[in-house]
């Protein structure tokens, strides 16, 4: 299959693109280093430098005898993602390139405008030369559960069959987003949404829940493949974040009661279930939404787990829980469905606490690297 990983230089756009390559396909990987310049000009940089994308791709191909095609330009600029199109003719496109920092959106209007125009865009331009290059190609999209909010009732994947005075219609799921980033994120879903019914796209709406870990098996083959690994307030996940906490001796950081429940996922998942959605495309003129997260967990249960693996590898983990920089339900009900990509063959790697106990060993790699000024939030909601 001819596969566009677009945000290929991404934490997971990456690991992506090597993962395509090492499964036989032709992969070509787009990315305007956005959020390479955003980490440097907010003081956010990575655990560890990573290469630039052509020289990750010769490393690569040094590595495993694989080819990964690649350009450096932005989305957002339609001639360019159309020439991109025309020539590679992709039968998917993976959709990672958008400005993925809740809080960084939530930093002041700058940032605010920054993510709203580069994601809806990036999205907007990439329909519109799908359609008129490759309008076979199976768009597969990353939205995010944040869309969905912390509403009182179960999250379904994607849909709601909604009764009302006796009649039925099935609707997108409500949404509810906690902040701009994940506001664009239900933009683009309207979007893509509109284009289908209208258009006959054929789309994937990926529902990710927030995903950690540094493993996979194309990254574990040479240091210099790793993903970027972010760790501080406004490009790091949280489980990434304590696991560097943990190694680097500051309590962890958990937000106000830690009682913020969220489906996650391991990075290997992450691939997993890109490629099941790619191998098994919708129909044209489908807008298939899958919850992409294997396991539920308050941000307090993570918090418990980091503290006892890391003690066990002799580290002295404290929690701390601090005032709240968001603003968001810290003890909610949350039941998310997530059967669809089971269904289609996804194989969990769970977070067993050897799993973690992995992950801590291999940051601790990089203890001496860690910035303790980045790790506290820098951002409020209000
Ligand atoms: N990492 C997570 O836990 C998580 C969870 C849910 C959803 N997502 C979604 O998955 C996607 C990838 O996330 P990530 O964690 O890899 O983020 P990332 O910032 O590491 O990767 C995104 C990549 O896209 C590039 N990019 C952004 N705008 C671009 C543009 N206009 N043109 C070209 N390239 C552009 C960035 O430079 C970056 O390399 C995002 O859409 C994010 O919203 C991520």
């Amino acid at each position: 299959m001819r596969v566009l990983i677009l945000g290929g230089d991404g934490y997971l756009g990456w690991p992506t693109a090597m993962s395509f390559a090492a499964n036989g396909h032709d992969v070509f990987a787009v990315d305007n280093y956005l959020r390479r310049n955003l980490a440097r000009e907010t003081c956010s940089e990575p655990l560890f430098d990573t290469p630039n994308l052509p020289k990750r791709t010769e490393i690569f191909r040094a590595v495993s005898g694989k080819g990964i095609d690649s350009a450096i330009g932005d989305c957002s600029d339609h001639e360019f993602l159309s020439r991109i199109v025309r020539d590679f003719s992709p039968e998917a496109v993976v959709h990672y390139a958008e400005q993925p920092s809740a809080p960084y959106s939530m930093r002041g209007h700058r940032e605010a405008r920054l993510t709203l125009e580069n994601n809806v865009l990036a999205t907007f331009n990439l329909i519109h030369v799908v359609l008129e290059h490759s309008p076979e190609c199976h768009i597969i999209k990353l939205g995010t559960m944040g869309e969905y909010g912390t509403p009182n009732i179960d999250i379904e994947e994607g849909w709601l069959e909604v009764t009302h005075k006796g009649r039925k219609q099935k609707f997108l799921y409500p949404r509810q987003a906690g902040s701009l980033y994940h506001t664009t994120k239900i933009l683009d879903t309207d979007l893509l949404w509109f284009y289908v019914r209208t258009f006959g796209l054929r789309v994937t709406d990926l529902m990710q829940g927030p995903v950690y870990g540094i493993s996979t098996p194309e990254c574990d083959c040479d240091e210099k493949l790793l993903p970027n690994f972010h760790y501080d307030d406004i490009f790091g996940t949280v489980l990434n974040r304590f696991v560097t906490q943990a190694v680097a001796g500051v309590p962890l950081t958990m937000y106000g009661k830690g009682g913020q429940t969220r489906g996650y996922l391991n990075l290997k998942d992450t691939l997993q279930c890109v490629e099941l959605a790619a191998g098994n495309p919708p129909a044209r003129g489908e807008l298939r939404i899958l919850n992409q997260f294997t396991e539920q967990f308050s941000v307090s249960q993570l918090a418990q787990q980091v503290t006892r693996v890391g003690a066990s590898l002799g580290y002295e983990v404290q929690l701390q829980s601090i005032a709240n920089p968001r603003k968001e339900a810290e003890d909610h009900y949350y039941n998310a469905q997530h059967s669809e990509l089971l269904k289609l063959g996804l194989r969990p790697h769970l977070l067993t606490d050897e799993v973690l106990a992995d992950m801590i060993t291999k940051v601790g790699r990089y203890s001496a690297k860690i910035d303790k000024s980045i790790i506290m939030p820098r951002v409020r909601w209000s």
